[in-house]
């Protein structure tokens, strides 16, 4: 059922890109809450939109012109996540047939035009139901997720080749939510983070990561053929300021926290000791956790799935959470791509990092992307030039491949994201897309970046 060929392909999440949020019985989401009430007093940008109809991709006509986009594009893979609601309402309990089936069309329908399914089971969008019940701080959300992620291997495991657990849990838990947080209960500033919210999100993490270690031990368990990994958001750290220790010490701690705590939990069974002592400081609770090392341990991911936009510049900072600070940090001449600088050359180092220190897994890139803003998206005509993202994609591109040259076992790199989407908290304001979308109309236009991309796939490669 593995196939061996390289994989080239795109990545979306349901919430993003779906729409259709009360269609078919599907049940309520923590992000529909999120955005139709509480979003729709305040929000981080002041916009107040939501993912009620989004790009539309759970229309049938809809997907079956985007699946042929994805072929002009000649992409051999699309990486996409299920909406945990759609299937199970109340997040346990009853199915609703009309979600699953849906899915299954939608599988159906990629096999049928040569495009493999990549299947996240988890991008950030949790039954309300289940929030309710205190969501991932509720040790019994390792249960939750494992019935729901056994629904799914009975409904799609025949037919889906690649699972991922969950979509980069460091950026959801420990930025998003508490921004989220924030919102809900008024603090002033939403990206006020603090300690407390570190605390609290520590446990949610850990429950995350244990899940997924129940849940790839659940598919073998049940003879799933396929593979099953964990897609991570992973971030080399560099001092702000080489010269000045406290940096350096702040870079190190943002490493561990950031980078190695799902690093060393998914592939040496265990959290880095800095890990450790830095939350029982903050939260007692957090010391019995090591009982769970030996299921960690046992259900390593069959791959690693990196989502890689930038390194993060680190200066220590006493007043943000754990001493350290790397938002807005780019010391850069270039222009950060909204996530970060655009350093490929830490795309590299970081893929070599990981061959070394943790056994050379294998890697997808399941995701890398970029959105520079306004000035990078131009109408020309009937076509967008955004020579940022084109640049930014073949130079990634390149460097990965330079990394598999050298070693490391790269099988596939995913673009973020293949149509403009809604982008978490800054809603319809930040386009990733190689394809423009009009919100307003769902016309779609591919940018200048698809046939960038598309070439590149056509030549194998970059050459240079
Ligand atoms: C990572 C997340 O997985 C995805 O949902 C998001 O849209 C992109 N980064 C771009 O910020």
């Amino acid at each position: 059922m593995v196939s061996t060929r390289f994989l080239w392909g795109a990545a979306s999440a349901a919430y993003q890109v779906e729409g259709a949020w009360q269609a078919d019985g599907k049940g309520l989401s923590n992000w529909d809450l999120y955005t139709n009430v509480y979003r729709a007093t305040e929000s981080v940008t002041g916009r107040q939109e939501t993912g009620n109809v989004a790009i539309n991709a759970y229309d049938r006509a809809q997907y079956l012109a985007d699946i042929a986009l994805m072929r002009e594009l000649g992409i051999n893979c699309y990486r996409f996540s299920l909406s945990w609601a759609r299937i199970l309402p109340d997040g346990v309990g009853r199915v609703n047939e009309a979600g699953v089936a849906h899915y299954q069309r939608f599988v159906d329908d990629l096999l049928a035009a040569g495009i493999e399914p990549v299947v996240t089971l988890y991008h950030w969008d949790l039954p309300r139901a289940l929030d309710d019940r205190g969501g991932w701080y509720n040790r019994e959300s390792v249960g939750w997720f494992r019935n729901y992620a056994s629904i799914v291997r009975e409904a799609l495991g025949d037919r889906v080749s690649k699972f991922i657990t969950f979509n980069e849990p460091f950026i959801d838990l420990f930025l998003i939510e508490p921004m989220v947080d924030n919102i809900k209960l008024g603090v002033g500033s939403p990206f006020a983070i603090t300690d407390a919210h570190y605390a609290q999100q520590a446990v949610a993490l850990h429950h995350w990561l244990v899940a997924s270690a129940e849940t790839i031990g659940d598919f073998r368990a049940a003879g799933y053929t396929g593979e099953i990994g964990v897609a991570l958001p992973l971030m080399p750290t560099i001092p702000e300021n080489p010269g000045k220790s406290e940096d350096i010490r702040a870079a190190a701690l943002a490493d561990a926290v950031i980078n190695r705590w799902c690093l060393d939990a998914l592939f040496k069974g265990r959290y880095p000791i800095e890990v450790m002592t830095t939350f029982r400081q903050l939260n007692p609770d957090f010391a019995p956790f090591e009982a769970d090392f030996g299921i960690l341990a046992a259900n390593k991911p069959d791959f690693l799935g990196v989502n890689f936009y930038a390194p993060a510049y680190v200066r220590q900072d006493e007043a943000a959470p754990l001493g350290y600070n790397w938002f807005d940090t780019n010391p850069d001449p270039e222009p950060a791509a909204f996530n970060g600088p655009v350093r490929p050359d830490y795309l590299r180092r970081l893929l070599e990092r990981i061959r070394d220190e943790y056994g050379n897994p294998a890697i997808y890139i399941t995701e890398n992307g970029a959105g520079f803003g306004p000035v990078d998206e131009q109408m020309v005509g009937d076509s967008v030039h955004d020579p940022r993202r084109a640049n930014y994609i073949r130079r990634h591109i390149e460097a990965a491949l330079k990394a598999k040259e050298n070693g490391v076992d790269l099988r596939g790199y995913m673009v973020w994201s293949l149509f403009d989407n809604f982008e978490w908290l800054q809603g319809y304001g930040r386009r990733f897309g190689l394809v423009h979308v009009d919100f307003d109309t769902q016309r779609r236009t591919p940018k200048r970046s698809f046939d960038a991309y598309r070439e590149i796939i056509a030549q194998g490669g970059v050459t240079t």
